[in-house]
Protein backbone atom coordinates (compact mmCIF):
# COMPACT_ATOMS: atom_id res chain seq x y z
CA UNK A 1 0.00 0.00 0.00
CA UNK A 2 1.12 3.37 -0.55
CA UNK A 3 1.97 5.28 2.20
CA UNK A 4 1.26 9.20 1.57
CA UNK A 5 4.11 11.57 2.65
CA UNK A 6 4.72 15.08 2.68
CA UNK A 7 6.77 14.97 -0.91
CA UNK A 8 9.54 17.54 -1.81
CA UNK A 9 8.00 20.88 -3.43
CA UNK A 10 9.71 20.27 -7.21
CA UNK A 11 8.47 16.96 -7.24
CA UNK A 12 5.11 17.93 -7.03
CA UNK A 13 3.00 19.09 -10.28
CA UNK A 14 1.52 22.33 -9.27
CA UNK A 15 -1.84 21.85 -8.97
CA UNK A 16 -4.82 24.59 -9.27
CA UNK A 17 -5.44 26.53 -6.25
CA UNK A 18 -8.34 28.51 -5.11
CA UNK A 19 -7.20 32.13 -5.33
CA UNK A 20 -9.06 33.54 -2.80
CA UNK A 21 -6.79 32.02 -0.29
CA UNK A 22 -7.39 33.98 2.73
CA UNK A 23 -10.83 32.36 2.49
CA UNK A 24 -9.75 28.69 2.19
CA UNK A 25 -11.01 26.64 5.70
CA UNK A 26 -9.18 23.94 6.65
CA UNK A 27 -10.07 22.00 9.68
CA UNK A 28 -7.44 20.87 11.61
CA UNK A 29 -6.68 17.83 13.89
CA UNK A 30 -4.32 16.84 16.06
CA UNK A 31 -4.80 13.60 18.22
CA UNK A 32 -1.21 12.24 18.60
CA UNK A 33 -0.67 12.11 22.01
CA UNK A 34 -2.76 12.98 25.35
CA UNK A 35 -4.29 16.58 23.83
CA UNK A 36 -7.33 16.15 21.06
CA UNK A 37 -7.43 19.20 19.25
CA UNK A 38 -9.13 20.90 16.27
CA UNK A 39 -9.02 24.12 14.54
CA UNK A 40 -10.75 25.93 11.45
CA UNK A 41 -8.01 27.55 10.41
CA UNK A 42 -8.10 30.82 7.13
CA UNK A 43 -5.77 30.60 4.62
CA UNK A 44 -1.87 30.01 6.12
CA UNK A 45 -2.69 31.82 10.13
CA UNK A 46 -5.72 33.13 10.74
CA UNK A 47 -7.21 31.37 13.18
CA UNK A 48 -10.87 31.48 13.54
CA UNK A 49 -11.17 28.76 16.05
CA UNK A 50 -9.60 26.66 17.70
CA UNK A 51 -10.25 24.00 21.00
CA UNK A 52 -8.48 21.50 22.68
CA UNK A 53 -9.32 18.85 25.77
CA UNK A 54 -6.39 17.98 27.66
CA UNK A 55 -6.24 14.45 29.27
CA UNK A 56 -3.39 15.75 31.88
CA UNK A 57 -5.84 15.15 34.35
CA UNK A 58 -6.71 11.64 33.54
CA UNK A 59 -2.74 10.73 33.28
CA UNK A 60 -1.78 12.24 36.38
CA UNK A 61 -2.24 9.53 38.54
CA UNK A 62 -0.33 7.00 36.72
CA UNK A 63 2.83 9.53 36.46
CA UNK A 64 2.70 9.33 32.30
CA UNK A 65 0.53 8.99 29.36
CA UNK A 66 -1.60 5.47 29.34
CA UNK A 67 -1.96 4.92 25.54
CA UNK A 68 -5.13 2.41 26.37
CA UNK A 69 -6.82 5.64 28.38
CA UNK A 70 -5.60 8.08 25.84
CA UNK A 71 -7.29 6.42 22.68
CA UNK A 72 -10.25 6.07 24.77
CA UNK A 73 -10.58 9.56 25.73
CA UNK A 74 -9.74 10.86 22.13
CA UNK A 75 -12.68 8.63 21.26
CA UNK A 76 -14.65 10.52 24.31
CA UNK A 77 -13.55 14.31 23.20
CA UNK A 78 -13.37 14.07 19.14
CA UNK A 79 -17.34 14.91 18.34
CA UNK A 80 -18.27 17.08 21.18
CA UNK A 81 -14.66 19.16 20.41
CA UNK A 82 -15.70 18.95 16.60
CA UNK A 83 -19.36 20.59 17.26
CA UNK A 84 -17.40 23.00 19.52
CA UNK A 85 -15.27 24.47 16.78
CA UNK A 86 -17.58 24.48 13.95
CA UNK A 87 -20.21 26.13 16.34
CA UNK A 88 -17.20 28.83 17.38
CA UNK A 89 -16.17 29.35 14.24
CA UNK A 90 -19.59 29.77 12.29
CA UNK A 91 -19.54 27.10 9.83
CA UNK A 92 -22.92 25.90 9.50
CA UNK A 93 -22.74 24.12 5.97
CA UNK A 94 -19.32 22.14 6.42
CA UNK A 95 -19.58 20.66 3.19
CA UNK A 96 -19.74 23.53 1.34
CA UNK A 97 -17.85 26.25 3.83
CA UNK A 98 -15.05 23.62 4.50
CA UNK A 99 -12.39 23.30 2.02
CA UNK A 100 -9.76 20.66 3.47
CA UNK A 101 -9.29 18.10 6.06
CA UNK A 102 -5.81 18.11 7.50
CA UNK A 103 -4.87 15.31 10.56
CA UNK A 104 -1.51 14.82 12.23
CA UNK A 105 -0.40 11.09 11.09
CA UNK A 106 2.28 10.76 13.04
CA UNK A 107 4.70 10.45 15.23
CA UNK A 108 2.80 9.31 17.78
CA UNK A 109 1.14 6.99 20.21
CA UNK A 110 -0.83 4.51 17.70
CA UNK A 111 -4.35 4.16 19.41
CA UNK A 112 -4.29 8.02 19.63
CA UNK A 113 -3.54 8.92 16.12
CA UNK A 114 -5.94 6.20 14.43
CA UNK A 115 -8.98 8.24 16.43
CA UNK A 116 -8.11 11.62 14.61
CA UNK A 117 -6.76 9.57 11.53
CA UNK A 118 -10.45 7.48 11.15
CA UNK A 119 -12.07 10.41 12.32
CA UNK A 120 -10.63 12.76 9.65
CA UNK A 121 -10.69 10.05 6.88
CA UNK A 122 -14.50 9.90 7.68
CA UNK A 123 -15.63 13.18 7.76
CA UNK A 124 -13.78 14.03 4.26
CA UNK A 125 -15.57 11.18 2.92
CA UNK A 126 -18.66 12.44 4.43
CA UNK A 127 -18.18 16.61 3.45
CA UNK A 128 -16.59 15.02 -0.30
CA UNK A 129 -12.86 17.34 1.14
CA UNK A 130 -9.65 16.46 -0.02
CA UNK A 131 -7.79 15.16 2.87
CA UNK A 132 -3.92 15.72 3.93
CA UNK A 133 -1.99 14.05 6.62
CA UNK A 134 0.45 16.00 8.41
CA UNK A 135 3.67 14.78 10.40
CA UNK A 136 3.56 16.33 14.07
CA UNK A 137 6.91 17.58 13.72
CA UNK A 138 6.15 19.55 10.78
CA UNK A 139 3.67 20.71 12.36
CA UNK A 140 5.61 22.10 15.06
CA UNK A 141 7.14 24.29 12.63
CA UNK A 142 4.56 25.49 11.33
CA UNK A 143 3.63 26.60 14.91
CA UNK A 144 6.31 29.44 14.02
CA UNK A 145 5.05 30.08 10.22
CA UNK A 146 1.53 31.30 11.89
CA UNK A 147 3.24 32.84 14.86
CA UNK A 148 5.52 34.74 13.12
CA UNK A 149 4.66 36.78 9.84
CA UNK A 150 8.42 37.78 8.96
CA UNK A 151 10.04 34.25 9.26
CA UNK A 152 11.23 33.04 6.54
CA UNK A 153 12.75 30.09 5.13
CA UNK A 154 15.38 28.42 5.66
CA UNK A 155 15.65 28.40 9.05
CA UNK A 156 16.76 26.41 11.80
CA UNK A 157 13.82 24.51 14.35
CA UNK A 158 14.48 23.31 18.43
CA UNK A 159 11.53 20.77 19.05
CA UNK A 160 11.48 19.83 22.40
CA UNK A 161 8.73 18.38 24.29
CA UNK A 162 8.00 15.38 26.14
CA UNK A 163 8.58 12.92 23.38
CA UNK A 164 10.93 14.75 20.74
CA UNK A 165 14.41 16.64 21.33
CA UNK A 166 15.17 17.79 17.51
CA UNK A 167 16.60 20.01 15.52
CA UNK A 168 15.52 20.52 12.63
CA UNK A 169 16.52 22.76 8.88
CA UNK A 170 13.88 23.83 7.55
CA UNK A 171 15.15 24.53 4.20
CA UNK A 172 11.84 25.49 2.40
CA UNK A 173 8.16 24.44 2.76
CA UNK A 174 8.32 20.41 2.63
CA UNK A 175 11.91 20.24 2.58
CA UNK A 176 13.66 19.40 5.71
CA UNK A 177 16.54 17.66 7.20
CA UNK A 178 17.44 16.01 11.03
CA UNK A 179 20.60 18.04 12.25
CA UNK A 180 19.84 16.16 15.29
CA UNK A 181 18.31 14.35 18.14
CA UNK A 182 18.67 13.29 21.80
CA UNK A 183 20.08 9.82 22.13
CA UNK A 184 17.59 8.55 25.19
CA UNK A 185 15.36 10.43 26.89
CA UNK A 186 13.68 13.84 25.36
CA UNK A 187 14.08 17.00 27.23
CA UNK A 188 10.58 16.60 28.68
CA UNK A 189 10.74 13.56 29.72
CA UNK A 190 13.60 14.56 31.68
CA UNK A 191 11.95 17.43 33.55
CA UNK A 192 9.05 14.87 34.23
CA UNK A 193 11.54 12.46 35.42
CA UNK A 194 13.35 14.70 37.68
CA UNK A 195 9.90 15.89 39.21
CA UNK A 196 8.97 12.13 40.01
CA UNK A 197 12.33 12.02 41.67
CA UNK A 198 10.91 14.92 43.76
CA UNK A 199 7.75 13.56 44.29
CA UNK A 200 5.77 16.63 42.35
CA UNK A 201 2.76 15.53 39.79
CA UNK A 202 3.01 14.92 36.15
CA UNK A 203 3.53 16.77 34.29
CA UNK A 204 6.20 18.10 36.51
CA UNK A 205 8.03 20.40 34.06
CA UNK A 206 6.02 23.45 34.89
CA UNK A 207 6.26 22.84 38.49
CA UNK A 208 10.34 22.06 37.77
CA UNK A 209 10.77 25.43 35.88
CA UNK A 210 8.96 27.37 38.80
CA UNK A 211 11.08 25.92 41.50
CA UNK A 212 14.13 27.05 39.41
CA UNK A 213 13.16 30.55 39.04
CA UNK A 214 13.85 30.61 42.89
CA UNK A 215 16.65 28.24 42.75
CA UNK A 216 20.41 28.89 42.38
CA UNK A 217 21.32 27.13 39.90
CA UNK A 218 25.20 26.99 40.15
CA UNK A 219 24.92 25.42 43.50
CA UNK A 220 25.07 21.83 42.31
CA UNK A 221 27.66 21.61 39.15
CA UNK A 222 26.00 19.29 37.12
CA UNK A 223 27.83 19.54 34.20
CA UNK A 224 25.94 20.26 30.82
CA UNK A 225 25.25 17.21 28.87
CA UNK A 226 27.00 16.62 25.52
CA UNK A 227 29.45 19.51 25.90
CA UNK A 228 32.28 17.90 24.86
CA UNK A 229 30.89 16.65 21.48
CA UNK A 230 31.19 17.85 18.30
CA UNK A 231 27.67 16.56 17.33
CA UNK A 232 24.22 17.95 17.53
CA UNK A 233 22.95 15.85 19.31
CA UNK A 234 21.60 15.46 23.28
CA UNK A 235 21.61 13.26 25.85
CA UNK A 236 19.53 13.94 29.17
CA UNK A 237 19.57 10.88 30.92
CA UNK A 238 22.73 11.08 32.68
CA UNK A 239 21.64 14.59 34.33
CA UNK A 240 18.97 12.24 35.45
CA UNK A 241 20.98 10.03 37.45
CA UNK A 242 23.30 12.89 38.46
CA UNK A 243 19.91 14.13 39.77
CA UNK A 244 19.03 11.10 41.58
CA UNK A 245 22.29 10.33 42.93
CA UNK A 246 22.03 14.15 44.73
CA UNK A 247 18.43 13.29 46.18
CA UNK A 248 19.90 10.39 47.82
CA UNK A 249 23.20 11.73 49.22
CA UNK A 250 20.83 14.93 50.52
CA UNK A 251 18.85 11.65 52.27
CA UNK A 252 21.34 9.50 53.29
CA UNK A 253 22.80 12.52 54.92
CA UNK A 254 19.51 13.23 56.73
CA UNK A 255 19.20 16.56 55.31
CA UNK A 256 16.33 18.84 53.66
CA UNK A 257 17.11 18.94 49.75
CA UNK A 258 17.23 22.10 48.51
CA UNK A 259 14.79 21.59 45.81
CA UNK A 260 14.42 25.04 44.39
CA UNK A 261 18.87 24.90 43.88
CA UNK A 262 18.37 21.58 42.66
CA UNK A 263 15.46 22.58 39.71
CA UNK A 264 17.51 25.51 39.42
CA UNK A 265 21.27 23.52 38.25
CA UNK A 266 18.92 20.69 36.45
CA UNK A 267 17.35 23.40 34.00
CA UNK A 268 20.66 25.19 33.51
CA UNK A 269 22.48 22.22 32.27
CA UNK A 270 19.24 21.20 30.42
CA UNK A 271 18.88 24.80 28.98
CA UNK A 272 22.72 25.35 28.41
CA UNK A 273 22.68 21.75 26.45
CA UNK A 274 19.96 22.84 24.12
CA UNK A 275 21.97 26.00 23.67
CA UNK A 276 25.14 25.06 22.83
CA UNK A 277 23.57 22.90 20.00
CA UNK A 278 21.36 24.74 18.55
CA UNK A 279 24.57 27.78 18.58
CA UNK A 280 26.41 24.48 16.58
CA UNK A 281 23.74 24.19 14.01
CA UNK A 282 23.85 27.90 13.26
CA UNK A 283 27.29 27.60 13.11
CA UNK A 284 27.52 24.57 10.82
CA UNK A 285 24.32 25.70 8.41
CA UNK A 286 25.07 29.39 8.64
CA UNK A 287 21.21 29.34 9.05
CA UNK A 288 20.95 32.52 11.69
CA UNK A 289 16.98 31.90 12.50
CA UNK A 290 15.99 29.68 15.24
CA UNK A 291 12.35 28.75 15.84
CA UNK A 292 11.23 27.21 19.30
CA UNK A 293 8.42 24.86 19.91
CA UNK A 294 7.16 21.65 21.74
CA UNK A 295 6.11 22.00 25.28
CA UNK A 296 9.02 22.59 26.73
CA UNK A 297 9.31 25.50 24.84
CA UNK A 298 7.21 26.76 27.46
CA UNK A 299 10.18 26.70 29.96
CA UNK A 300 11.05 30.46 31.24
CA UNK A 301 14.51 29.98 31.14
CA UNK A 302 14.66 28.20 27.92
CA UNK A 303 12.78 31.03 26.46
CA UNK A 304 14.81 33.47 27.80
CA UNK A 305 18.18 32.44 26.68
CA UNK A 306 16.72 32.28 23.00
CA UNK A 307 15.13 35.42 23.47
CA UNK A 308 18.47 37.30 24.43
CA UNK A 309 20.57 34.82 22.30
CA UNK A 310 22.98 37.46 20.10
CA UNK A 311 24.08 35.02 17.51
CA UNK A 312 20.98 34.35 15.78
CA UNK A 313 17.17 35.82 15.49
CA UNK A 314 15.36 34.02 17.38
CA UNK A 315 11.76 33.12 16.42
CA UNK A 316 9.34 32.15 20.06
CA UNK A 317 5.43 31.54 19.88
CA UNK A 318 2.83 32.28 22.10
CA UNK A 319 2.86 28.82 24.93
CA UNK A 320 -0.42 27.65 23.12
CA UNK A 321 1.28 27.36 19.94
CA UNK A 322 4.49 25.96 21.33
CA UNK A 323 2.29 22.62 23.10
CA UNK A 324 0.37 20.38 20.76
CA UNK A 325 -2.28 21.89 19.03
CA UNK A 326 -4.79 21.47 15.83
CA UNK A 327 -3.62 25.40 14.44
CA UNK A 328 0.24 23.95 13.56
CA UNK A 329 -1.12 20.77 12.15
CA UNK A 330 -3.78 22.76 9.47
CA UNK A 331 -1.27 25.44 8.90
CA UNK A 332 1.20 22.52 7.67
CA UNK A 333 -1.83 20.75 6.13
CA UNK A 334 -2.40 23.92 4.16
CA UNK A 335 1.07 24.44 2.74
CA UNK A 336 1.07 20.89 1.34
CA UNK A 337 -1.66 21.28 0.12
CA UNK A 338 -1.22 24.37 -1.65
CA UNK A 339 2.05 22.59 -2.74
CA UNK A 340 0.54 19.83 -4.63
CA UNK A 341 -0.18 17.32 -2.25
CA UNK A 342 -3.21 15.28 -1.45
CA UNK A 343 -3.81 11.64 0.50
CA UNK A 344 -6.44 9.32 -0.40
CA UNK A 345 -8.83 7.42 2.18
CA UNK A 346 -5.86 4.90 2.20
CA UNK A 347 -4.01 6.94 4.96
CA UNK A 348 -2.97 5.47 8.12
CA UNK A 349 -1.16 6.43 10.33
CA UNK A 350 2.63 6.24 11.23
CA UNK A 351 3.46 6.10 15.19
CA UNK A 352 7.39 6.49 13.86
CA UNK A 353 6.71 8.67 10.43
CA UNK A 354 10.03 10.14 10.10
CA UNK A 355 9.85 13.75 9.15
CA UNK A 356 12.39 13.49 5.75
CA UNK A 357 10.37 11.46 3.30
CA UNK A 358 11.22 7.87 2.84
CA UNK A 359 12.24 8.37 -0.81
CA UNK A 360 15.23 10.39 0.31
CA UNK A 361 16.71 8.17 3.36
O1 LIG B 1 4.47 19.33 23.50
P1 LIG B 1 3.84 18.79 24.76
O2 LIG B 1 2.64 19.50 25.30
O3 LIG B 1 3.42 17.30 24.58
C1 LIG B 1 4.24 16.34 23.98
O4 LIG B 1 5.14 15.82 24.69
O5 LIG B 1 4.06 16.10 22.77
O6 LIG B 1 5.01 18.74 25.86
C2 LIG B 1 4.78 18.27 27.17
C3 LIG B 1 6.12 18.29 27.89
C4 LIG B 1 6.06 17.62 29.26
O7 LIG B 1 7.18 16.77 29.38
C5 LIG B 1 6.13 18.80 30.22
O8 LIG B 1 6.72 18.47 31.46
C6 LIG B 1 6.98 19.77 29.44
O9 LIG B 1 6.54 19.64 28.10
N1 LIG B 1 6.79 21.16 29.90
C7 LIG B 1 7.78 21.90 30.45
C8 LIG B 1 7.21 23.15 30.81
N2 LIG B 1 5.89 23.12 30.42
C9 LIG B 1 5.67 21.90 29.87
N3 LIG B 1 9.07 21.61 30.68
C10 LIG B 1 9.82 22.56 31.25
N4 LIG B 1 9.35 23.78 31.63
C11 LIG B 1 8.06 24.11 31.42
N5 LIG B 1 7.61 25.31 31.78
ZN1 LIG C 1 4.16 17.77 19.99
Amino acid sequence: MRVPLIVRSEEVQASPFRPSAPDFLTLGVETSCDDTALCVLAGGRRVLASVLSSQVRDHAPFGGVIPELASRKHQEAFLPLLEEVLRRAEVRNPSRELDLVAVTMGPGLMGSLIVGVMGAKALAQAWELPLVGVNHLEGHLFANVVAHEDLVFPFLALIVSGGHTEIILARAPGDYALLGATRDDAAGEAYDKVAKLLGMGYPGGPEVDRLARRGDPLRFPFPTPMASSDEISFSFSGLKTAVLWETRRWAAAGKDLPREDLCASFQRAVVDSLMAKVRLAVKRTGVRRVTLSGGVGANSALRRAMESERSFRSYVPPLELCTDNAVMIAAAGYAAYRRGYRCDLTLSPDPVLPLTPRHQE
